[in-house]
């Protein structure tokens, strides 16, 4: 598109009062009154690789282990099992998580963090007590703790993100496992580590303040401004500990809280000069699902998602202004996901239990629709979210489900895997028009196609990924390439499929797949691309 084409599209955008950027149109809701609802022939992309928003911070696609049901315990610890090496971690599931490349695990928790006292999960092994979690009504062996969560996320290849017990436990003990984890020696808590035959510290650096602490469910519950000092100690502390530490507060545990954004303000007002970064959460439901649900509304879920990270990111700035401080809060979405089934009665209480079945959640294929979409979302979010935690990796609400013969692959793990893989770079800045969009609400619309982008440093990789809400139709994209447009064409992929509720089980492991995708066709300097009805797919073009 030329500079004057484009300069008349942005012109005949604001005129008709449509209240988005181009790239909104993919990505962010449409007001009702403003949106085109039939746009004619395909939805237009230009695409300028010199045109980004940021750079991607590959941990916004870590994931997250809790102390909850079978995720430890059976999930990547089963000493027990033939399938098992001798740390007792299960080979094929690090073997998987090793594949996928996942940067950044959250861990222990959760609600059951804070309840967590984390002496009992250090030492040798056969001291440690038995305990009884009151977050999820489990018995808790201790068998897998601290040390042994660190030396797995080494085999695993990848960093943790610790959370702290800022319920129960005191900053002073926050700080306790800071020199515990960080400090080399000299002190009573790194020699206790090292008397626990860890010689080396595990220098970590990013952790959480708490979880969750606006809830009323969470152990510890406080008033915002009770939290907000506490989170402001344990910073102190922490830091007279290690310097070098990465802080995250803990902020609204959804935007359906009666405290939402009132919260965060408040903690932030009394913690903003000890932490780097707020948390967001989000669990998405499709409403009605006994009777099928609404599957064009659900899939245009992700788009609220991004109006939470606007809205806590605008809190964050606030904050910033009235305290006149040069430091800019970035984003931690350290828990997202699809889950709604397994969410009440005995799929939540352990009932005294090791190792219970809960919130084993089966994911279908709208499921991982929306996940792609949430991934679009994150990358659209770059420039302002660092982490985010996919809520969880193994046997709770998780991509990975594991039996005593194996393990399967759920239904989300393909759009989580195609964003580990082919998103890097920077993200790109993409421009739209002509995009079609469909009703969601009384007074929203949401649009068939949204599409995100990167462009990979030097090498100039180009990766789209596109999800078509369109339950109906095939969806086509014109890509105009606005400088040098990538050529080969590397990568194709789709998961799509007839039945927007099929699943993947152990008796059935590979019902939803990806497959090759239609080949987009490139004539003069446009890529057309059609994908097809309830799909998401990655392209990627080599320069
Ligand atoms: O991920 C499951 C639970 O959801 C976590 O323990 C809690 O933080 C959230 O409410």
């Amino acid at each position: 598109m030329s500079q004057r084409s484009r300069r008349r599209f942005l012109h005949d955008v604001a005129k008709a009062g449509v209240a988005v950027s181009a790239n909104q149109l993919f990505g962010g809701l449409v007001r009702a009154q403003t949106a085109t609802a039939q746009a004619s022939g395909p939805a237009r992309l230009y695409l300028d690789t010199r045109r980004t928003r940021a750079t991607l911070d590959r941990n916004v696609f870590g994931s997250f282990l809790e102390h909850l049901g079978r995720a430890i315990y059976e999930g990547i610890y089963d000493p027990g099992s033939a399938l098992s090496d001798s740390n007792g971690y299960r080979k094929d599931v690090l073997e998987e998580i090793r594949k996928l490349k996942v940067p950044i695990v959250r861990y222990p928790g959760g609600n059951f963090v804070s309840g967590y006292n984390w002496l009992d999960g250090v030492g040798p092994k056969r001291d440690r007590p038995r305990v009884l979690d009151k977050a999820w009504n489990a018995l808790n062996s201790n068998q897998f703790g601290t040390n042994e969560f660190l030396a797995w996320c080494n085999a695993a290849g990848t960093q943790p993100l610790l959370a702290v017990n800022l319920g129960t436990g005191t900053p002073e003990e926050a700080a306790a496992l800071v020199e515990y984890c960080n400090v080399e020696k000299g002190a009573r808590w790194s020699d206790l580590r090292r008397k626990h035959g860890v010689t080396e510290a595990h220098r970590v650096q990013h952790w959480c303040l708490g979880n969750e602490m606006d809830g009323p469910w969470q152990i510890g519950h406080m008033p915002a401004v009770e939290y907000g000092l506490k989170a402001a100690d344990a910073g102190r502390q922490m830091r007279y500990v290690d310097r070098g530490l990465t802080l995250v507060a803990c902020g609204s545990s959804g935007p359906g809280m009666s405290t939402y954004l009132e919260w965060d303000r408040t903690v932030l007002e009394q913690c903003y000069p000890y932490v780097d970064a707020i948390s967001l959460h989000r669990y998405f439901t499709n409403e009605g699902a006994e009777t099928g649900g609404d599957s064009g509304k659900f899939l245009a879920l992700n788009l609220s998602m991004e109006r939470q990270i606007a809205e806590v990111a605008s809190v964050c700035d606030f904050v910033r202004g009235r305290l006149k401080s040069p430091k800019k809060l970035w984003l931690s979405f350290d828990e997202w996901n699809v889950w709604y089934r397994q969410r009440g009665g005995a799929a939540v209480d352990g009932n005294r239990q090791e190792a219970p079945h809960l919130l084993e959640e089966v994911y279908n294929l709208e499921d991982a629709l929306l996940v792609g979409g949430c991934i679009n979302t994150l990358l659209r979010s770059a420039d302002r979210v660092r982490i985010g935690c996919l809520a969880q990796l193994v046997n709770v609400i998780a991509p990975l489900m594991t039996n005593a013969n194996g393990l399967v692959r759920q239904t989300i793990l393909y759009p989580y895997s195609w964003a580990l893989r082919y998103a890097g770079g920077e993200v790109l800045d993409l421009m739209a028009e002509n995009a079609a969009v469909y009703e969601i609400s009384a007074t929203e619309k949401a649009p068939y196609l949204d599409v995100a982008g990167t462009v990979g440093g030097a090498d100039g990789v180009v990766s789209l990924f596109v999800l078509n809400r369109d339950l109906a139709k095939a969806r086509q994209l014109e890509v105009n390439w606005e400088g040098k447009a990538a050529t080969k064409l590397s990568t194709s992929l789709v998961l799509t499929g007839a039945d927007l509720k099929a699943v993947n089980d152990f008796g059935a492991p590979n019902r939803v797949m990806p497959k090759d995708a239609e080949r987009p066709v490139m004539s003069g300097g446009r890529t057309m691309i059609e994908v097809p009805p309830r799909s998401y797919s990655v392209f990627q073009w080599q320069s």
